[in-house]
């Protein structure tokens, strides 16, 4: 495994695999590693010649200065990690590598098709703005034939199918299944920020929405979404923010069950200080 901190020499690693036929899978994170990262690498791994994951805080899709400011960094144990799954390539740029001085003062702009304006777009304005500016960047740089994304950031996953559309990008786009705890815990950085009160706590999250799916066929919607809002906050630390059912492509939300072929309940849940987001899938 190799890391490398500049566009240049992974530019030319990337062209000495292409020159030998290797076909690159690429996997972007921002680091702070766990089991869930490694199931994308594991499957990028498993499904191509050549496995490269990028480690890069992207400050343009911050919408808050302390979150980045304590977003945890340690390329030490991350490397560890990588190797142990047999990665072949680290990407881990500077900020002034990827950047320049306009780029980081917000100038990006994209076309969403209205993607961006519900869910975590609505509570993290800019975000998804950022997610494009940094993943079509780093796309242009690593040139991937296939890139693999978490489930778990389901907005996320379907944002940057829109813009491999939109900018007619020449990768595939794999989406991979969310990765839990035995308790049912979506796997996340933020865990570790959970006490051990809290975590125990957290667990009702996923457990409501593995119930909410035996009602699908008894309630609306609407009614749905009232059940698993009121059944998350009648524990006390938990606090939902949102939990909408929406279509899984246009991610508007649906009034009746007919309404769409393929339909997602989305969460997002403080539980404390710390904002946990889940969701499931309920139809198709
Ligand atoms: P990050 O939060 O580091 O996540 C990197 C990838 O890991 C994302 O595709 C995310 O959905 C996936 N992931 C996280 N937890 C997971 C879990 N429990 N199961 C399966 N996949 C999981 O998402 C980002 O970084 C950034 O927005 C990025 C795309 C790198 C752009 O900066």
């Amino acid at each position: 495994m190799v890391i490398f901190n500049s566009v240049k020499e992974i530019q030319e690693a990337v062209a000495a695999y292409k020159t030998s036929s290797k076909t690159i899978g690429f996997v972007p994170t921002m680091g702070a590693l766990h089991e869930g990262h490694l199931s994308l690498i594991k499957r990028c791994k498993s499904e191509n010649d050549i496995c490269i994951v990028s480690i890069f805080v992207n400050p343009t899709q911050f919408n808050n200065k302390q979150d980045l400011a304590t977003y945890p960094r340690d390329l030490g144990k991350d490397a560890k990690l990588l190797e142990s799954v047999d990665c072949d390539i680290i990407f881990a740029p500077t900020e002034q590598e990827i950047y320049n001085d306009n780029e980081l003062a917000g100038t990006f702009s994209f076309s969403f098709n209205g993607l961006d304006e519900v869910m975590e777009g609505k509570f993290r304005p800019g975000h998804f703005n950022g997610v494009v500016q940094i993943v079509s960047k780093l796309f242009s740089i690593v040139t991937p034939s296939k890139a693999y994304f978490g489930e778990k950031d389901f907005q996320q996953v379907a944002i940057i199918k829109h813009m491999v559309k939109e900018l007619k990008y020449p990768v595939e786009i794999i989406p991979c299944p969310i990765l839990r705890e035995g308790s049912g815990l979506a796997l996340s950085s933020r865990n570790t920020l959970l006490t051990s009160e809290e975590k125990k706590k957290a667990i009702t999250i996923s457990k409501v929405l593995n119930e909410c799916r035996n009602f699908v066929a008894r309630m609306s919607p609407e009614e749905l979404t009232q059940w698993v809002v009121n059944e998350i906050n009648k524990v006390d630390i938990l606090q939902v923010e949102y939990f909408e059912i929406v279509d899984g492509n246009s991610l508007q939300k649906i009034t009746n069950w007919s309404d769409s072929e393929y339909v997602v309940g989305c969460i997002t849940v403080y539980c404390g200080k710390i904002r946990l987001i889940d969701n499931i899938r309920l139809k198709g």
